[in-house]
C-alpha cells in the first residue's frame, strides 16, 4: 500500500496501512538524520511555504529541517507582519501564494477546519500543523512511530492519555490513530476536560488518574491549553497538580517499564513533574522531536510522488 492522498489532513482518512507506510519510510529518514550527510533529493525543485497562524516551536523547525533536509526551497510565512494584519483573509491570503507555484503548504491555523477549507482553493499538497482543536496529523504519527520503536509494536498496547483532553487537537489525532492500530485507549481527566461523545471512538474513560494509569504501557500527558479555555475548566492548577500532574507516585501504577510522552510545550509543575520529564529512563519527550523531523520528511516525500505523478498524468 502506498500513501493514495493528494494532502495531510487528518489521521481519520488514513488506511492503517498507509500510517504504517509513512512511519516506515520515516525509519529511513530517522537514519539519514543521524548521519553524517542529512540531505537527499526528495524535494529538489519543489517549493514548501510554511503559514503559521498560531505560535510554534517543534512543529515549524522540524517542517523546516525537513523541507531543507530533502532539498526544498522552503519559506516561512511571518504571519505576524503579513497582509493578515491588514485584514487579508486565510483563503485570500492563501490564494495569493498559490500564484507563486508553490508545491507543498504547511498550515497551522485556530480554527477547527480552516486546513480543510484551505485545501480546497489550491492546487498543491497541504499539510496539516494543527487545526484549533481538530486534527495535528503529524504530531499523532510522531507519537506513534516513538512509541513503535520503544515498545516494538504499534498494535496491543494499553495507552492513557491524560489531561486537557476537550481542548487537545493532538489528543484527537492520537485516540483515531491508535485506535485504527488497534490498541487500548484511554482517557484520564477531569470531567470539565473531557469532551461529550469520546465513546463513539471506542475509549475508556476515567477522572481518577490512579486508576487509569494501572497497567498502562505509555502515559501521554498533554498541556492545559489555556488560550482555548473561556472559562474556568479547573479550580486552580496546584489543585489540577496534586488530582491530574503526573508524579513519580501516580506512574507507579503504570508497568514498570512504560513509557512518558508529552506532546510539548510543557507546563512543569502543572501537567507532569519535571523530575519524571527529564527521566531519560521513562520519558521520551526528546525522542518525540527527533521522530517529528523524520516523520515529516516522510509525509512531504509520499505527497511529493503523488503531486508528481498527478503532474505527469
Ligand atoms: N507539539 C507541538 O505542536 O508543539 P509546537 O506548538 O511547539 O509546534
Amino acid at each position: 500500500m502506498t500513501y493514495t492522498h493528494r494532502h495531510l489532513l487528518g489521521i481519520e482518512p488514513l488506511h492503517p496501512a498507509e500510517i504504517t507506510t509513512i512511519l516506515d519510510l520515516a525509519e529511513t529518514y530517522v537514519e539519514q538524520n543521524r548521519s553524517g550527510d542529512k540531505h537527499s533529493d526528495a524535494l529538489r525543485g519543489l517549493t514548501q511555504i510554511n503559514m503559521f497562524f498560531e505560535n510554534s516551536t517543534r512543529t515549524q523547525a522540524s517542517f523546516e529541517l525537513a523541507g531543507k533536509r530533502l532539498g526544498a526551497d522552503v519559506m516561512n510565512m511571518s504571519m505576524q507582519t503579513s497582509s493578515v494584519k491588514k485584514g487579508e483573509t486565510l483563503i485570500d491570503t492563501a490564494l495569493t501564494l498559490n500564484a507563486m507555484h508553490p508545491d507543498l503548504l504547511v498550515v497551522r491555523h485556530p480554527h477547527s477546519g480552516a486546513v480543510d477549507l484551505l485545501a480546497q482553493k489550491v492546487n498543491c499538497a497541504v499539510l496539516n500543523a494543527g487545526d484549533g482543536r481538530h486534527e495535528h496529523p503529524t504530531q499523532a504519527l510522531l507519537d506513534a512511530l516513538t512509541i513503535r520503536r520503544k515498545k516494538g509494536r504499534l498494535h496491543r498496547l494499553t495507552i492513557a492519555i491524560c489531561g486537557d483532553i476537550a481542548h487537545s487537537r493532538v489528543a484527537r489525532s492520537n485516540l483515531i490513530l491508535l485506535g485504527k492500530m488497534e490498541n487500548r485507549v484511554r482517557l484520564i481527566g477531569p470531567p470539565t476536560l473531557m469532551p461529550t461523545g469520546v465513546a463513539e471512538f471506542g475509549c475508556e474513560v476515567y477522572d481518577d488518574m490512579k486508576k487509569g494509569l494501572e497497567g498502562a504501557d505509555v502515559v501521554m500527558m498533554l498541556r492545559l491549553q489555556k488560550e482555548r479555555m473561556d472559562g474556568g475548566f479547573i479550580p486552580s492548577e496546584r489543585e489540577y497538580y496534586h488530582r491530574y500532574g503526573l508524579d513519580a507516585e501516580k506512574l507507579a501504577f503504570a508497568k514498570d517499564d512504560a513509557i512518558v510522552m508529552h506532546p510539548g510545550p510543557m507546563n512543569r509543575g502543572v501537567e507532569i513533574d519535571g523530575t519524571i520529564a527529564d527521566d531519560i529512563n521513562r520519558s521520551v519527550i526528546q525522542e518525540q522531536v527527533e521522530m517529528g523531523v523524520a516523520v515529516r520528511m516522510a509525509a512531504m516525500d509520499l505527497l511529493a510522488r503523488n503531486l508528481r505523478a498527478a503532474r505527469a498524468a
